[in-house]
C-alpha cells in the first residue's frame, strides 16, 4: 500500500526570484502546502498573491507565528539570512536557507547552527545544483573513471553581461560572482572529490566591470586533491566566446560538455585507442614544425557520445520530506557547509594575498 502523504506546510521569506520559484514547487509538489509568504516591499507581497494566489502574510513575525507552517524557505538577499534563519529556529520552524548560507562568514554559520541545535530544529541550504544534469553527466565520468584514472577536471560558467545590476552588484549584500555563482560550482567540486583532501588552493578574483573595492565580477581557483588530482574553477562575465561547462581529462580520454552555451553541442568522448603509439609524424604547426603537439591521426583514437545523466531537481525536495517526515538523514548537511563557506573565505584569502594558501593537510 502507498504510504500516506503528510504534507508539510511551507512559507516564504523573501519572495523575489527565488523565492516565487520555491513558492511555485510547493504548490505542484504534493509532500508540501504552500501557507504563504513576506516580502518586505509591496510589490512582491502583490505578486505573491497575484502569480501564485497564496496569502502575503502582513509581516515576519505573523508568519513565523502561524502554527501551520512546519518549515521556512530564507530566499532574501544572502546579508539577512542569519538574522531571519536564526529568528525563524528561535520560532520552532525547520528551515532551508538559499545558497550562499552566509556572506562568506564561519561566524554566521555556526550561529545557525547553534540556534538549530537549541530548538532541535532541521536546518539546511538549497544547494540545487548538486542535481543538475551536467554534474550529474561530470560526476559519471569521474566515478565511474570512464577516462581511466581522472587527473584534471575543469568547470566554469561564462556569462557575458556582467554582474547583475541588482544587490548581487554591491558589497553590503553579499553580492559578487564567487559568492552566487561560485559557491555552486565550489560545492559540486567537493561533492564530487568525497573526502579526499583538498591540499592547497590559488585563487585570482577578477574586477573587468567592478572595482576591487566592490565586488567581483568573477573568479578562478586552482585547486590541488589528494591523490593527484586538480580542479580549476572559474566563474567568470565578460566571456563573447564562452568555453565548455565541463573540460575532463583522464589518462586515456578527455571528455567535454558544453550543452550549457545552447549554441551547438560538441558535447563527447575522445578515447586513445593505442597509447603505446605515441610516435608521430612531424606537421607545420605555426612557422614551425612539431611532433609534441601534431594532433591525434582518426585510425588512433575513438570518438563516443558523451554518456548524458538527466537531471534531477525533486530529488532535493524528496529528501527534505524523507528527513521531516521519515528520519532520514538529509544529503546537504552542516559539515559539508562548514568546509564550503571555509574554501570561500580560502579563496578570498588568497585573492587578496596572491599566495597560494594550504587548506586541508
Ligand atoms: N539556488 C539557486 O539556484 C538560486 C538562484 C537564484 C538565487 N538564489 C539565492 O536566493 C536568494 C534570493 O535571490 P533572488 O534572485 O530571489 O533575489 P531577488 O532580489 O529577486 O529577491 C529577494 C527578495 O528578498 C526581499 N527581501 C530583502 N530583505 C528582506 C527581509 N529582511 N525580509 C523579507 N524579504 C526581504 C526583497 O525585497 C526581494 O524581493 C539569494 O540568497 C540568492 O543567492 C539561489
Amino acid at each position: 500500500m502507498a504510504e500516506e502523504i503528510k504534507p508539510i506546510g511551507a512559507a516564504v521569506i523573501g519572495c523575489g526570484g527565488m523565492g516565487r520559484h520555491h513558492g511555485w514547487h510547493y504548490k505542484k509538489n504534493p509532500n508540501f502546502e504552500f501557507i504563504g509568504g513576506f516580502d518586505i516591499r509591496q510589490c512582491q507581497q502583490d505578486a505573491l498573491e497575484k502569480d501564485l494566489e497564496a496569502k502575503a502574510f502582513e509581516s515576519r513575525e505573523a508568519l513565523l507565528s502561524d502554527p501551520r507552517v512546519e518549515l521556512v524557505l530564507v530566499a532574501t538577499p544572502n546579508d539577512v539570512h542569519r538574522e531571519i534563519v536564526v529568528d525563524a529556529l528561535n520560532h520552532g520552524k525547520n528551515v532551508i536557507c538559499e545558497k550562499p548560507v552566509t556572506i562568506a562568514s564561519t561566524e554566521d554559520l555556526e550561529a545557525m547552527i547553534a540556534a538549530a541545535n537549541a530548538n532541535g530544529k532541521f536546518f539546511t541550504v538549497h544547494q540545487n545544483r548538486r542535481w543538475d544534469g551536467d554534474y550529474l553527466t561530470a560526476k559519471n565520468v569521474f566515478d565511474k573513471s570512464l577516462l581511466g584514472r581522472t587527473f584534471h577536471i575543469e568547470s566554469r560558467v561564462h556569462g557575458s553581461r556582467g554582474v547583475p545590476g541588482d544587490w548581487r552588484a554591491q558589497k553590503p549584500y553579499g553580492g559578487g560572482m564567487l559568492l552566487d555563482w561560485g559557491i555552486h560550482l565550489l560545492d559540486q567540486m567537493l561533492d564530487m572529490m568525497g573526502s579526499r583532501k583538498l591540499k592547497s588552493l590559488f585563487s585570482q578574483l577578477t574586477y573587468v566591470s567592478t572595482s576591487p573595492d566592490e565586488v567581483d565580477d568573477g573568479f578562478r581557483v586552482l585547486c590541488n586533491f589528494e591523490g593527484d588530482i586538480t580542479w580549476l574553477v572559474e566563474v567568470t562575465t565578460n566571456n563573447f566566446i564562452p568555453l565548455p561547462r565541463w573540460y575532463i581529462l583522464g589518462e586515456n580520454g578527455t571528455a567535454l560538455d558544453d550543452r550549457w552555451n545552447r549554441r551547438g553541442d560538441t558535447s563527447k568522448l575522445v578515447m586513445v585507442e593505442d597509447w603505446e603509439n605515441r610516435d608521430a609524424v612531424p606537421v607545420v604547426l605555426g612557422v614551425g614544425l612539431s611532433k609534441t603537439m601534431a594532433p591525434r591521426t582518426d585510425d588512433s583514437i575513438k570518438e563516443f557520445p558523451l554518456p548524458v545523466v538527466e537531471g534531477k531537481w525533486d530529488d532535493y525536495y524528496d529528501n527534505i520530506y524523507a528527513v521531516l517526515r521519515n528520519g532520514a538523514a538529509p544529503i546537504v548537511t552542516h559539515d559539508q557547509q562548514r568546509r564550503l563557506i571555509r574554501l570561500v573565505e580560502a579563496i578570498f584569502a588568497s585573492g587578496a594575498s596572491g599566495e597560494a594558501v594550504a587548506f586541508e593537510q
